[in-house]
């Protein structure tokens, strides 16, 4: 297919699909497109009046749609499993997870009650957390896909495993959100590798929206004039990740995002260099487990 359009998104009656985020930004964009196509979309929301809300605006936009919402803190692991009991006691499926929900560009450097820092808290070790208390699901269910959120700050990321806290280097709000979505991609390499290791035909694949005029992208993110002007609505800016979770053409490996980089059409490419790392990604995946698994 030349070009990709959300309404180019297949009939997914009968699918299940999680969404964490989805109260806000692209992941209430991604909950809404995915429910609109007749998907049962369940959203992981840490503050279930905002998940509530959204699933009432979902509910109003598409007529009959099958969407919920359960409360998910991913910076707390007793809330991350309480999701995922919830959701296997509901469901004996799992089509599609979107592991969308992050904090970006903290101001100020912020500990989770564990004492994690909270990029990397919220955006790797919550999502492992989960998917790995979903695994069972998306290796039963046929063609199941996980699609990981990252971002072009992967690229001024690195893997220290010597101070992964931040409480030894100077805090640096864009480098330690770009190191959380170095470790999406990480992540996402080395799923792909535990869904073949247990003979599924699921797929790990990555998303990044390019540069999405989301809410809170232009307060916190890049900034209010610069988004302004040069990002997608995110209308269109959340095409990558939806193509990446129901597109049947994807394969393994892929890493969707706007065509020109910042914004275009959703296709794919293959990240490089460290992103790819597969030994990296297997201490990562090592270390991830001893803290989270
Ligand atoms: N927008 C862009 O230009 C851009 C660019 C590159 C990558 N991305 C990636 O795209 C994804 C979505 O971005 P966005 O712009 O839509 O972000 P957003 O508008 O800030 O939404 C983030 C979502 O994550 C949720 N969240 C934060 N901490 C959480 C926690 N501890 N537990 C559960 N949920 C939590 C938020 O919930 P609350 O409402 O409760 O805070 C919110 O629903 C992210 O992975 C981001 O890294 C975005």
């Amino acid at each position: 297919m030349a070009r990709w359009r959300i309404d180019d998104i297949p009939d997914l009656t009968g699918k299940v699909a999680i969404v964490t985020g989805g109260n806000a930004g692209l992941g209430f964009r991604s909950a809404l497109e995915l429910a609109k196509k007749r998907a049962n979309v369940v959203i992981g929301c840490r503050r279930v009046d905002a998940g509530k809300e959204a699933v009432k605006t979902i509910q109003n936009a598409a007529p009959g749609a099958e969407i919920e919402c359960l409360q998910l803190d991913l910076t707390d692991l007793e809330s991350v499993c309480e999701f995922a009991n919830t959701f296997k006691s509901k469901f004996d499926r799992l089509d599609i997870l979107i592991n969308n929900a992050a904090v970006v560009n903290a101001e100020t450097l912020q500990h989770t009650k564990d004492g994690h820092e909270i990029h990397m808290a919220t955006n790797h070790y919550g999502h492992f957390a989960l998917a790995k208390r979903l695994f069972s699901r998306l290796v039963d269910t046929p063609n199941a896909r996980v699609v990981t959120l990252s971002s072009g700050a992967n690229r001024v990321g690195e893997i220290r495993f010597d101070d992964m806290d931040w409480r030894q280097r100077e805090y640096d709000r864009v480098k330690s959100y770009g190191d959380s979505k170095l470790a999406n991609l990480l992540f996402t390499v080395a799923l792909q590798k535990r869904f073949e290791e247990a003979g599924s035909s699921a797929l790990s694949v990555a998303a990044h929206p390019g540069l999405t005029a989301t809410e809170r992208q232009q307060t916190v993110g890049v900034g209010g004039w610069f988004t302004t002007a040069i990002a997608s609505p995110v209308e269109t800016g959340v095409a990558p990740q939806l193509r990446a979770a129901t597109d049947p053409n994807v394969r393994k490996g892929e890493y969707y995002g706007p065509r020109f980089g910042l914004r275009g059409g959703p296709v794919p490419a293959q990240p490089k260099g460290k992103a790819v790392d597969a030994e990296l990604a297997e201490e990562l995946w090592q270390y991830t487990e001893n803290l989270v698994g």
